[in-house]
């Protein structure tokens, strides 16, 4: 895939129907998702828990487009393997999560998945500047990561430093939290160019009324210009 920086949307699954997955990750897709993001929470460095490798291993052939894996967990590196083995396409570990990160993007590149490198709001954009060589994108966190549905914080001036830091490298800058029409365009401008959206692209839909989610998904884009 040639590296893309225009604006896409990925659909945090953590705001769908937990008893229908395969559904709702077909539904998202039909309805114009970009990625699919899922949500990787440990109870321990979130204190909220999700799914594991054998959850997300069952998602992987309903995802069409692009399984984007955000883990919130520590540690990372023990998992990596079971990550890749499920199936997915991006794994994206936190800054925080250990002391070395470094290593961790190694092993993700290594195990043949694009990587991903997060930084929650209080972590500044420089904590990652001596291992941009080794991450395809930077997730700039939005919100304290553990729930969908909190309120955004604004971090454009990190984003805005990251982009900078970044330069002319192939490496996605991500937005995560409290993403919608009125947030996207603040983020886009600064030079993000993923936009992950939980209640904002579930809001009000359903499998059975799947136009709801292209509709928010939609509402977001337009918002854009
Ligand atoms: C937060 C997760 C997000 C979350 C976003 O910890 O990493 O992906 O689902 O949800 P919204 O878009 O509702 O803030
Ligand atoms: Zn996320």
């Amino acid at each position: 895939m040639p590296f893309d920086r225009s604006v896409k949307i990925a659909p945090s699954i953590l705001s769908a129907d937990f008893a229908n997955f395969g559904q709702e990750i077909r539904a998202i897709e039909d309805q114009g998702a970009d990625w699919v993001h899922v949500d990787v929470m440990d109870g321990h460095f979130v204190p909220n828990l999700t799914f594991g490798p054998p959850a997300v291993k069952a998602f992987r052939p309903h995802v069409k487009t692009f399984m984007d894996v955000h883990l919130m967990i520590a540690p990372v590196d023990p998992y990596i393997d079971a990550y890749a083995e499920a199936g997915a396409d991006m794994l994206t570990a936190h800054v925080e999560a250990g002391p070395h990160i470094h290593r961790t993007l190694q092993a993700i590149r290594g195990a043949g998945m694009k990587a991903g490198v997060a930084l929650n709001p209080g972590t500044p954009a420089e904590a990652v500047a001596d291992c941009l060589d080794l991450a395809d994108m930077v997730l700039v966190m939005t919100v304290n990561p553990g729930f969908g549905g909190q309120k955004f914080i604004d971090m454009t001036a990190k984003v805005r430093k990251v982009r900078e830091m970044i330069g002319d490298r192939e490496i996605h800058i991500q937005i995560d939290g409290g993403v919608d029409p009125t947030t996207a365009p603040l983020v886009v401008e600064a030079g993000a160019d993923v936009l992950v959206a939980g209640s904002a692209v579930f809001r009000g839909g359903s499998v059975d009324k799947p136009e709801v989610y292209g509709a928010n998904m939609k509402a977001i884009r337009d918002a854009l210009g």
